[in-house]
């Protein structure tokens, strides 16, 4: 079921909207603004709890920069001096992180109105990006769906333009399991099933792929986030907490890569994509009042999927270019139910 309200109206007065994805089992509102995830309640131990960062106000999501809950694109993450080549053209992108491009530009697509539409249980986001849009060449048509099945959100992207373009669109969703505004998540546990994670530079953009082994990196036996992140480890200090692209093995098929587990609520959340990498972000940078209480630094984490950062300028990892009329497709599912811990059987394989 789908329900539509009213949400605000932008300073440039165009009309934004609610829509309300509801099943049995979760509730999630998305905004037609950025294509925003503005809050997402599921159960947990004592009651139901909404665990994505999010606004009251839509003049928040116009005044705030942390992205939260939004789709980015038209390349998410960042880019060195905001510099690409294409087909042995440079392309000087705009650049709104001292001298990277970050998330998109001056103004992503998390910024931007976008055009909608319902089918059946599915909310369609639709947005046209024109050619040169931040300095992004081709005319480029990117679509979000959204739709719920059973305890999961079901997150699938298709983009598609008339040049060769890089195309590397995520969600940058916050969540918190112990409910929005209740803290920091250090004390969640998580399971990250990567080996190796890209290692930054003092810009954090990446310089060498590195196996996660032995360091402060190693999640894949499952850890409290708040465990090593203030451990004297080169790439904490760099990216201030964990701010790192880890590499993923999920060749296309939609793979579980990551769970979350807090032990105060018992909520659960089991990830999964068909992207090979994913940027584990613990809100090293958060500091602004959202819907419950002020969001101070940590008190959420993204798990946003995605290409490398600053791929277009790394032929070594997976593409993020796509030709004239080769369509970009992914999908992310986030899955929430109510354990004692990681489930054990959430690691295989699943298809919508
Ligand atoms: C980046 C952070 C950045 C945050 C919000 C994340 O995707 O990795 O470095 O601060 O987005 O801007």
């Amino acid at each position: 079921m789908i329900e539509t309200r009213k949400f605000g109206v932008t300073k440039n007065g165009a009309e934004v909207l609610c829509f309300t994805l509801k099943n049995e089992k979760i509730a999630v509102e998305i905004l037609n603004y950025g294509g925003v995830i503005r809050a997402l309640y599921t159960p947990g131990k004592q009651g139901l709890c909404d665990v994505v960062l999010g606004y009251d106000t839509l003049a928040e999501y116009e005044e705030n920069d942390g992205y939260l809950g939004a789709v980015i694109g038209r390349v998410a993450n960042r880019i060195r001096d905001g510099k690409m080549t294409v087909d042995g053209k440079e392309y000087q992108l705009a650049q709104n992180d001292r001298t990277r491009t970050l998330h998109g530009g001056k103004e992503g697509f998390d910024r931007k109105i976008w055009s909608y539409a319902l089918e059946d249980d599915t909310l369609i986001l639709r947005y046209f990006s024109p050619h040169m849009e931040e300095n992004f060449p081709g005319n480029l048509m990117a679509e979000a769906r959204y739709s719920l099945n059973d305890n999961a959100l079901v997150l699938e992207y298709t983009a598609c333009a008339d040049a060769k373009t890089p195309i590397n669109l995520t969600n940058h969703s916050y969540f918190n399991l112990g409910g929005e505004g209740s803290g920091t998540v250090l004390n969640h546990r998580l399971r990250l099933l990567s080996d190796r994670y890209t290692a930054i530079d003092g810009d954090m953009l990446p310089v060498s792929l590195e196996p996660v082994e032995g360091t402060p990196f190693d999640f894949r036996q499952g850890k409290r986030i708040g465990e090593d992140i203030d451990a004297d480890f080169p790439q904490l200090r760099l990216g201030h907490g964990y701010d790192h692209n880890y590499c993923l093995d999920s060749q296309d098929k939609v793979s579980l890569f990551a769970s979350v587990y807090c032990p105060e609520t018992g909520i659960l959340l089991d990830a999964y994509t068909d992207l090979p990498g994913v940027q584990f972000y613990s809100g090293n940078f958060l500091d602004q009042n959202g819907k419950r209480s002020h969001y101070g630094k940590r008190s959420g984490f993204c798990l946003e999927t995605q290409f490398y950062p600053d791929s277009v300028n790394h032929p070594e990892f997976p593409s993020p270019f796509f030709n004239d009329g080769e369509v970009y497709e992914s999908t992310t599912i986030y899955r929430f139910s109510v354990s004692s811990g990681f489930a054990e059987d959430s690691r295989k394989e699943i298809k919508d």
